[in-house]
């Protein structure tokens, strides 16, 4: 690394901060499609003048928007994810990242002290609300390329997503296998049950809430999808977790996991390892694990023919199959 790219390393935060502040204040959306001044700004978005001046500067010169005659303009990717009325909007997965500022912000206490683990804030109904919105707007870029690793067992006929979230992947899978039904569980579920009845899937994808560790699960599944969900569990609970998915299965079932997967040494990929200590400081009680480890794991209870598979630089899947 060189001295400017550790200085861009160090100062990156000002950069992010500056378009999730923006993101938080509804710019990009109160701009949408038109040119508004930083006067029609400041009054939709209820800033001061010259507050939304010196941020409208600093977005034009972060290239995030282009000024033209006194206006501002979103630019085509600014219109595409930011303005909130674009279908492929991500303002929810950009207030999760602001979110995970003070996440940050206490990491050096958190780190010294130990983690204070979930804030009391991350089990509102809103929060929760917005979490699974913001994992459905990840999940754009992401459920068609994650799903195209997975190889179904012959004549599948019904998964189970747990911690399935919005149910992003259990409706990508039920368009990709036209026959297969799925119940998404997860603590929270309103989002999943909105979006599934949107997508006219409610006659195949059913949702059940409840605790991925208590609740009864139902047996004789032809696959078991655990996408982003081990990173928020410990080692002992990760483990548990996979031993009930692997009695959901019926014998020659899969499972399918989905991670941000750490090599051995578990300091790379860097995003991977830098999301771990985020998790760390976020969640209390979970981590990233390194494909090794999930492995080990599968195999002690009862797995075989595990696979590895990337979907991008630092997320991967793993599949394996109940003997
Ligand atoms: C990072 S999100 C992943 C959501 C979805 N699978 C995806 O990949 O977009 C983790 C999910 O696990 C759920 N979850 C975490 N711990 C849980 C628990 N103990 N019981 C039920 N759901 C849980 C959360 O509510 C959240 O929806």
């Amino acid at each position: 690394m060189t001295y400017q790219q550790l200085m861009g390393l160090a100062n990156g935060y000002a950069e992010s901060k500056t378009l999730l502040v923006a993101n938080e204040l509804g710019v990009f959306t109160a701009i949408g499609t038109g040119g508004r001044s930083a006067e029609q700004l400041a009054a939709s978005c209820g800033t001061t003048r010259e507050g939304m001046r010196l941020l409208l500067q600093a977005l034009a010169g972060l290239g995030l928007l282009r000024l033209k005659t006194e206006r501002y303009w979103n630019t085509p990717l600014g219109r595409r994810f930011l303005d909130g009325a674009s279908p492929l909007a991500i303002t929810n997965l950009l207030w999760l990242l602001n979110h995970h500022w003070m996440d940050w912000s206490g990491m050096t206490k958190a780190i010294r002290r130990g983690s204070p683990g979930w804030a009391p804030l991350t089990k509102t109904a809103n929060f929760q609300r917005r979490f699974a919105l913001a994992m459905q707007e990840r999940s754009h870029m992401l459920a068609h390329p994650t799903i195209d690793t997975f190889r179904l067992p012959r004549q599948a006929e019904r998964f189970l997503d747990l911690g399935g979230g919005a149910g992003s992947y259990a409706i990508a899978l039920a368009r990709r296998y036209p026959t297969l039904q799925g119940l998404v569980v997860d603590q929270s579920v309103t989002v999943a049950k909105r979006l599934i009845r949107q997508e006219r899937l409610a006659d195949r994808l059913h949702v059940q809430e409840g605790d991925l560790l208590s609740i009864p699960l139902p047996t004789d599944m032809d696959v078991v999808l655990l996408s982003n969900v081990l990173h928020d569990f410990n080692e002992r609970d990760s483990q548990r977790l996979l031993r009930r998915a692997k009695k959901a299965l019926r014998r020659g079932g899969k499972l399918l996991i989905v991670e941000y997967f750490l090599t051995q040494d578990q300091t790379s990929p860097a995003e991977a390892a830098v999301f771990s200590l985020l998790m760390y400081g976020f969640t209390g009680t979970g981590r990233c694990y390194s494909w090794n480890e999930a492995e080990a794991w599968l195999t002690e209870a009862g797995f075989g023919r595990c696979r590895r598979h990337k979907v991008t630089g630092s997320i991967g899947t793993m599949e394996a199959t109940k003997l």
